[in-house]
């Protein structure tokens, strides 16, 4: 593996972020880590379901946090805490914000990044979560929300999708949907905001604030229904309804008697 010196210290932060992961079932963290031509980086863990295929892939997690954030154009390098998979590298070759050109069987870096010692040195992970805190009426959660959908990358449905995640002790951490040329790589808004959760080990979410800005009866997808039962049972979902007061549900009212997986838990 070539060596970059830029590329081995996000390497060793690729490895210590596995810790965070979310791998209860495979007992096989993953961690990724993308580094912003301003020396900021965003980590991404491995996120599982009980319902394996929803799984949220390390990579695609630091993605789509880049992207709530604003910031995916400015994207310059992504490393892993393992070599990349086939399905990951297509998934990287396919982004828009590239293209990208593979520089060790771990690292991906983006077209004119690519010469020895060009890459920004890291420096501190960027900050995810909004500049802002809320009260405990759902309409500032709602104002927010309806700004942060503008920043979901939607060629493919145009049906923009903005989520706020406020956690225990007031973060708010945005999501928004991230399309992808395979479709099986799409995440919606609500996941993208979990992952990011899990990715910088917040606290609890508490409260979901959630938007579609073209359709006033938008709602969770079952996949969506999944990950929040297994893995924000405790929050209050506000779906805006637009010119009508919001809807409020739960977790287990959207997927009543959910499968979690417990069954699956290695008895430790
Ligand atoms: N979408 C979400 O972001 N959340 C949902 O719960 C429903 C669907 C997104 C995924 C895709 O980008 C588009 O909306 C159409 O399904």
């Amino acid at each position: 593996m070539p060596s970059h010196p830029v590329l081995d210290v996000l390497r060793t932060q690729a490895h210590a972020l596995t810790r965070r992961a979310h791998a209860p079932f495979s007992e096989t963290p993953a961690a990724a880590v993308l580094l912003l031509d301003s020396g900021h980086w965003i980590p991404g863990v491995r996120v599982e379901s009980a319902s394996y295929g929803l799984t949220l892939p390390a990579l695609l997690n630091a993605y789509t946090t880049a992207v709530a954030a604003e910031v995916a154009a400015r994207s310059v390098a992504v490393v892993l805490s393992r070599p990349f998979r086939r399905e990951e590298a297509l998934y990287v070759d396919a982004l828009s914000t590239g293209p990208y050109e593979a520089a060790a069987d771990d690292a991906w870096v983006r077209g004119g990044w690519t010469g020895n010692g060009a890459l920004p040195t890291p420096e501190a992970p960027l900050s995810p979560t909004l500049d802002a805190s809320i009260d405990a009426s759902p309409q500032a959660g709602l104002a927010h929300v309806r700004e942060i959908a503008e920043r979901a990358y939607v060629p493919a449905s145009h049906y923009p999708v903005g989520a706020l995640l406020e956690c225990e002790h007031g973060a708010l951490v945005p999501g928004v949907n991230v399309e992808h040329p395979d479709w099986a790589r799409i995440l919606c808004a609500e996941r993208a905001a979990l992952g990011t959760v899990h990715s910088y080990d917040l606290p609890a979410p508490k409260r979901l604030f959630l938007t579609c800005t073209t359709d006033p009866h938008g709602t969770p997808c079952g996949a969506c229904r999944q990950l929040l039962a297994e893995l924000a049972p405790d929050t209050t979902l506000w779906m805006d309804r637009h010119a009508t007061p919001p809807e409020q549900a739960t977790p287990s009212e959207l997927l009543p008697g959910s499968f979690r997986g417990h069954a699956l838990l290695q008895e430790s």
